[in-house]
């Protein structure tokens, strides 16, 4: 038992997982959405599966497989993905790696819409999505460990910050993605962990490590929380 608390510190913890875009449709062909590959949620889930989570991945269109030993739920929309999440309450831990559209178009046309001669293109109008790890952080089934990320193209660690207050975090995982930084889309990434205690800076490694290290920063913290 002792040996396996330590190869599987994270046996008997649920923990939640968003990854991947969200899609916001317009019409039955097209629609809005964030860039992201869901390489790094993929991996963080996989990695806390690793350490024994049981893992519930809440996952947007991606192009990339589940993860082994990981419970995945396929999801569209932002409302969709909360909904997902909110359902899988209560958990020991959550991680918000998703990059949800953060607006949707008010209405979604049954049927496409058309180029009309001399009318132009059509306006759409948007309204704001839920913000899924706002809601989870100041829910009544809270889990013990909140993180959040937090792509950032300047200003990385003030916004940061900001987030970790406004959405009840407990980290906000920070990452460059300006153009020059090469992350999105790529296997490699510098991320810097925002917490109340301060700014930890990693230095750049690939996604897989940043997961694997990341699940052994909630396992440490999850340690001290009674089951
Ligand atoms: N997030 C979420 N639901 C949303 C928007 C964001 O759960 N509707 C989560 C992301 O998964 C991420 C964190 O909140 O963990 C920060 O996302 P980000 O897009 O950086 O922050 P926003 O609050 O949307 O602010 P902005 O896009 O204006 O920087
Ligand atoms: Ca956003």
């Amino acid at each position: 038992a002792l040996l396996d608390s330590r190869l599987k510190p994270l046996a008997g913890r649920k923990i939640i997982v968003t990854s991947g875009p969200t899609h916001e449709p317009i019409d039955p062909v097209r629609y809005i959405a964030n860039r992201s590959s869901g390489k790094q949620g993929h991996a963080i889930a996989a990695a806390l599966a690793r350490l024994g989570a049981d893992v519930r991945l809440v996952s947007g269109p991606v192009g990339i497989a589940d993860p082994a030993e990981v419970t995945t739920l396929h999801v569209e929309t932002a409302n969709e993905m909360k909904d997902a999440v909110e359902k899988l309450l209560p958990a020991d831990a959550a991680v918000f790696v998703a990059a949800v559209a953060d607006w949707r178009s008010e209405t979604s046309a049954g049927e496409k819409i058309k180029k009309v001669a001399g009318e132009g293109p059509p306006a759409l109008q948007m309204v704001e999505n839920p913000d899924i790890l706002a809601g989870v952080g100041h829910h009544r089934k809270r889990p013990s460990l909140v993180v959040g990320f937090a792509a950032e193209t300047q200003d990385l660690v003030r916004n940061a910050e900001a987030k970790l207050a406004k959405k009840g975090a407990d980290f906000i995982v920070a990452n460059d993605v300006s153009q020059e930084s090469g992350v999105m889309g790529g296997d490699r990434n510098r991320v810097r962990i925002v917490s109340k205690a301060g700014v930890d800076e990693w230095p750049e490694m690939s996604k897989d490590e940043v997961a694997t290290r990341l699940a052994a920063l909630i396992a440490e913290r999850l340690k001290t929380v009674v089951v």
